[in-house]
Order: structure tokens, then sequence, then C-alpha cells
């Protein structure tokens, strides 16, 4: 009785375990990419390429930084050591990551008491949007509640 239960487990198994060994190449030893926002995942990428070059992204990962000026004080010295490959452009991108970085540093250690206001809603448009029509190829217009009510 248990031998096709054992069989679906062992492809669960089998399924989790693929989906685990896909991630794990990214993602031991820097951040979760999947797990930052969309527009945040290319400064990462950059900081990730640029700055595991000497040593692990652990480094700056776990520095215990959490604070812009240190952040450019270090970047402008980690840029200025020879052949580190960090341009002034990068070290741009590098530091507005390295800025989202802190502030969830920041909030995850309680320094920050509630995380920053959402954005502000658009502004209403002057002149709505179409209203999408409603279901299309709905046979004919008779009201489908029509007569059929009650016990
Ligand atoms: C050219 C090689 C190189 C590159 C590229 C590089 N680093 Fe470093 N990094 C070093 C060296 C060398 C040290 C010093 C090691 C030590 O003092 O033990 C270091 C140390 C650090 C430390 C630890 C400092 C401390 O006091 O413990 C941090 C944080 C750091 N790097 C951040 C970065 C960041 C962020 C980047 C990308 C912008 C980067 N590194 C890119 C070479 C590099």
């Amino acid at each position: 009785m248990s031998g096709g239960r054992l069989i679906i487990l062992g492809f669960a198994t089998a399924a989790l375990a693929l989906l685990g060994w896909g991630c794990t190449s990214w993602a031991h030893e820097g951040l979760e990419v999947a797990t930052l926002p969309s527009e945040v995942q290319p400064d990462y990428a950059l900081f990730a390429r640029r700055c595991s070059k000497c040593h692990s992204l652990a480094r700056p990962l776990t520095s215990g930084i959490d604070d812009d000026a240190y952040w450019l004080s270090y970047v402008t010295r980690m840029r200025r050591q020879p052949a580190s490959g960090i341009s002034e452009e990068d070290a741009v991108v590098i530091l507005r990551f390295l800025h989202y970085f802190s502030v969830e540093e920041r909030r995850k250690s309680g320094k920050l008491p509630a995380p920053p206001a959402a954005p502000p809603p658009p502004a209403p448009l002057a002149s709505p949007l179409p209203v999408a029509p409603p279901a299309a190829g709905t046979p004919g217009d008779a009201p489908q509640d029509h007569g059929q009510r009650g016990p």
C-alpha cells in the first residue's frame, strides 16, 4: 500500500533537490537575487561582480557597515587598489546598491523604526482610462438570474 506513496515522495524529494541545486551556485555567499526588488537587481549584479574579485562577497555583506559615508570611503579605497577593475561609474552603481543594502540592514537591526512610507499613489488622471468591455462573447443580453430564484 505504501509503495505508491513512497514513489511520489521520491519524486518530490528529487524535485526539491534539483531546485536547491539550481540556486546554490548563486546564493551561497552573496544575497538571494530573487529576494531583491527588481530595480536593485542590476545594481547588485555589478556589485557582486566587482566586489568579489579579491575577496568573497561576504566581506562587504557581513562587515556590519550600514552607513553611506563609510561605504563611500570603502568603495573609494577598494577602487584605488591596483587592478581593482572598478571605474568611477561602477562606484556610483555599487554605492546605490550599498545604500539600499544599508537601509535594509538598519531596518532589520531595528535602527529604523518603521519602513519608509510607501510612495504616494499617482495622481488620478484627468480623463479616466477606457474601461475594459464586459466579458466579451456573452450570448445575448439576458440577465442571468432572471426567474431562477428561490427553492
Ligand atoms: C583589487 C582587489 C579588491 C577589490 C576589487 C575589492 N576589494 Fe575589498 N578588500 C581588498 C583588500 C586587499 C582588503 C583588505 C583585506 C584586509 O585588510 O584584510 C579588502 C577588504 C574589504 C573590506 C573589509 C574591510 C575591513 O576593515 O574589514 C570590505 C568591507 C571591502 N573590502 C569591501 C569591498 C567592496 C564593497 C568592494 C567593491 C566595491 C571591494 N571590497 C572590492 C581588496 C579588494
